[in-house]
């Protein structure tokens, strides 16, 4: 098959009625289930750069849900507001009313819940307009906000890393480097100090090192903090800093983190695995959020229930590391093949019916 026709089930653009701005909704694959990915409300230069970013991030939606074992699809909403536009209070609404309507037209194969610039309120907000949202606060009987959960599921990630790399699943007394200090990166943060990591912290806002202090981390710009010499880095922030151009410059034995869309080309995994840097797919180590959506919504598990299929993942990272050593194949080859195979699967099962 050709790598340029396209891969995607189907994608909604439209211009706001209300707001104006430009909505993208993308849906990837509803192969597993109907498709669930979060709403990314963003600054971009042209709204053609939100329609690349929907793409890709609706596809790592699919690889993640598939990698989890989970029966839902991969799709993903950008809001592409333009860079210059702040939006008050009033104008927010009326995006959100926007989305909500274009997530309404597609009439269930498709909800979101947060991500990037988004949160349980605003899924609320959404809910008014359509049921297909996950993540609505607790007391409005959604499973609230999903990044502690995406935090415990990356910690869990680490810990599989740790113990690829020295042994013991412990982070006490490694050298971790965070970049990107939002709701999911800042408690990760904060996790691994108490667990007595070694930290170096990072974010594009300078504000946030504050937290670095007040946790006794080391402060670095983000380029420098990647570049670290440490243990294991973890991006947090968004996506595409794994490049042809910083992995060269690497100091870290390896890579776990939730930000989604970690590598700016599929070929960085080879570059990575070339150096013998460990890297853990970020529809991996970020699925701690959807995995407890998920298994708390749609699954009608207890909260107990659900945080131990969230630390689940550290037994799927510690098997597809050790498959891929075994076969001296890199872990994001061992993870593709078995996104493949179970998309595959369905696929034929569906097929048949
Ligand atoms: N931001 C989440 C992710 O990228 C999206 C999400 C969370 C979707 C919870 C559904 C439920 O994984």
């Amino acid at each position: 098959m050709s790598a340029s026709l396209l891969e995607h089930e189907q994608i909604a653009i439209r211009t706001g009625r209300r707001s104006g701005v430009p909505i993208i909704i993308a849906v990837h694959s509803t192969v597993l289930g109907p498709a669930a990915g979060g709403c990314r409300m963003w600054r971009y230069r042209r709204w053609q750069d939100g329609l690349e970013d929907v793409l890709r991030l609706s596809a790592g939606m699919t690889a993640k849900f598939a990698a989890a074992g989970l029966a839902r699809g991969g799709g993903k909403t950008v809001v592409a507001l333009p860079e210059e536009m702040e939006l008050g209070p009033g104008q927010r609404r009326e995006v959100l009313l926007d989305v909500a309507d274009a997530i309404e037209a597609l009439g269930g194969i498709y909800a979101t819940g947060p991500d990037v610039g988004t949160g349980p309120d605003d899924m609320a907000l959404m809910g008014e307009r359509t049921n297909h949202v996950f993540c609505k606060p607790t007391a409005l009987g959604g499973s609230g906000d999903s990044s502690p959960h995406t935090a415990d599921g990356t910690l869990a990630a680490l810990q599989a890393v740790a113990t690829g790399l020295d042994g013991t699943r412990s982070l006490r007394g490694l050298r971790l480097a965070v970049v990107g200090l939002g709701n999911v990166g800042a408690r990760i943060a904060a996790a691994l100090a108490q667990e007595g990591a070694e930290l170096v912290l990072s974010d594009i806002d300078p504000g946030k090192q504050a937290l670095a202090e007040q946790l006794g981390a080391r402060w670095e710009a983000p380029e420098a903090a990647l570049t670290a010499e440490v243990d294991i880095v973890v991006p947090a922030a968004l996506g595409g800093v794994l490049t042809d151009v910083t992995v060269p410059a690497l100091r870290c034995r390896a890579i776990a983190g939730p930000a989604n869309n970690q590598l700016a080309t599929p070929e960085v995994a080879d570059l990575l695995q070339a150096r013998g840097i460990e890297w853990v797919p970020d529809y991996v180590a970020s699925a701690g959020g959807v995995i407890h959506a998920v298994s708390v919504e749609l699954d009608g598990l207890g909260e107990d229930d659900a945080h131990k299929r969230v630390l689940g993942i550290e037994g799927t990272v510690r098997d597809l590391l050790a498959d891929a050593k075994r076969r001296g194949v890199s872990a994001a080859v061992a993870a593709e093949e078995l996104v493949r195979a179970r998309l595959g699967a369905a696929a034929r099962l569906g097929g048949a019916a």
